[in-house]
């Protein structure tokens, strides 16, 4: 059967290759440690489950639910906002529900972005903005992330043509893959460029509660003009451990959140409104469950940098989200170091050059294994030599 033109610009999304690549060593016997993907190990927290339960049982909630997201959703949402970063939010014009922030972030591409249109996209990113970007008939134009410029894009760099031509700047902070955690100078020098060229900046904010060693994620929503041009895209997924919820959201510009809602609204019908009141739930009473779950992940990932370092092997120290940004050593790719240790040891990382080009040499390791899981697959590299 022939594919539609826009399809074959889109190359197989990673997390399915190395789902693949799972299913086949589980298939061969295999005790696999899944180090890939960044799925949080922990249950979703009793408090969240049981409003899901009582939510589910009543008969008001069974018809189809609110396009933008039901009131007690967007209000919480505003509210969080509020406390975490001083942001005045209106949930009547600023806010739209997401079936998980993936949903958003890739419609939000094909609100803003015609054919040959370029967009603005971190290399290594979450690869979502590239490929939305590649459906849609856009050109994602890469910024590097590299150690040099403390894997913050450098705007300076970007050609005045791809500039006037772009649509869409995005970037990730607290960052997924390399853990880099970006200021409120950064953002407001984000939301100047994007002032001066007319063209709306997003933040996938999905990690913004875990961040270490004293440092706070900010919102680009507290730059100064922001709500003029800038998107923020949020995720229940990660802060509290409900990634197969698949809720999230979007705030910020209201010209962009209404074009934003139009794309949805023409495509899908909303998130069962109990899968909302559940997550109203997290946002109003999750603020201790999302710091517990910080330190959690602190203590897995001093842990992991100690073997790191053993195992002689360079990464960048995280400051933020739930991943470690390792250096392949010398005489490997990033795809035959990845192969290589599922092989000989059952531990599944994924692969930098996945992220992008200026993410080969390099390895994700993802910290959603328990602590003494996390150990064991350190105990099994260490019998390798490289
Ligand atoms: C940077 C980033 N943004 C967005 C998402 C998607 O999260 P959600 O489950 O809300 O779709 C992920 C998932 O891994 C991610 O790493």
């Amino acid at each position: 059967m022939k594919q539609a033109r826009r399809l074959d610009n889109a190359p197989p999304y990673l997390f399915v290759e190395i789902e693949a690549n799972i299913k086949k060593a589980l298939a061969q016997g295999v005790d696999v440690i899944n180090l890939g993907i960044g799925d949080p190990d922990m249950p979703t927290p009793d408090f969240v489950v049981d409003k899901m339960i009582s939510a589910v049982k009543d008969p008001k909630y069974h018809c189809y639910p609110e396009y933008s997201g039901c009131i007690e959703f967007r209000t919480a949402v505003s509210r969080y906002y509020k406390r975490r970063f001083g942001v005045t939010i209106d949930p009547e014009t600023e806010v739209v529900a997401l079936l998980g922030s993936k949903e958003g972030i890739a419609h939000i591409f094909f609100a803003l972005v015609n054919d040959c249109d370029f967009t603005l996209v971190p290399d290594p990113q979450y690869p979502v903005y590239q490929l939305a970007t590649a459906l849609t008939g856009g050109v994602p134009y890469p910024m590097p992330l590299t150690k040099e410029n403390g894997y913050l894009p450098d705007l300076s760099v970007i050609p005045q043509e791809v500039i006037r031509r772009s649509k869409i700047l995005f970037v990730n902070y607290p960052n997924n893959p390399t853990g880099t955690v970006a200021d409120l100078n950064f953002y407001q020098r984000l939301v100047d460029f994007a002032l001066e060229h007319d063209i709306v900046v997003c933040n996938d904010n999905a990690y913004s509660e875990f961040t270490y060693d004293g440092v706070i994620a900010p919102s680009i929503l507290q730059a100064k003009g922001a709500m003029e041009t800038a998107v923020e895209f949020h995720s229940l997924s990660k802060s509290y451990n409900m990634t197969g919820w698949r809720i999230g959201y979007a705030v910020g510009n209201k010209d962009a959140i209404s074009k934003l809602k139009k794309m949805k609204e023409n495509i899908d019908s909303g998130i069962f409104t109990a899968v909302q009141l559940a997550g109203t739930e997290a946002l109003n009473r999750g603020d201790e469950f999302a710091k517990t779950m910080r330190s959690v992940y602190k203590r897995r990932r001093d842990t992991a940098m100690e073997e790191l370092k053993n195992l002689g092997l360079e990464f960048e120290v995280p400051k933020g989200a739930f991943y470690i940004w390792v250096k392949v050593p010398p005489s490997f790719t990033s795809k035959t170091f990845t192969s290589m240790l599922l092989e000989k040891t059952g531990v599944v990382v994924a692969p930098g050059n996945g992220y992008g080009s200026f993410g080969e040499g390099y390895i994700r390791i993802s910290l959603t294994v328990g602590h003494e899981r996390l150990k064991e697959a350190f105990e099994r590299i260490k019998q390798l030599s490289f």
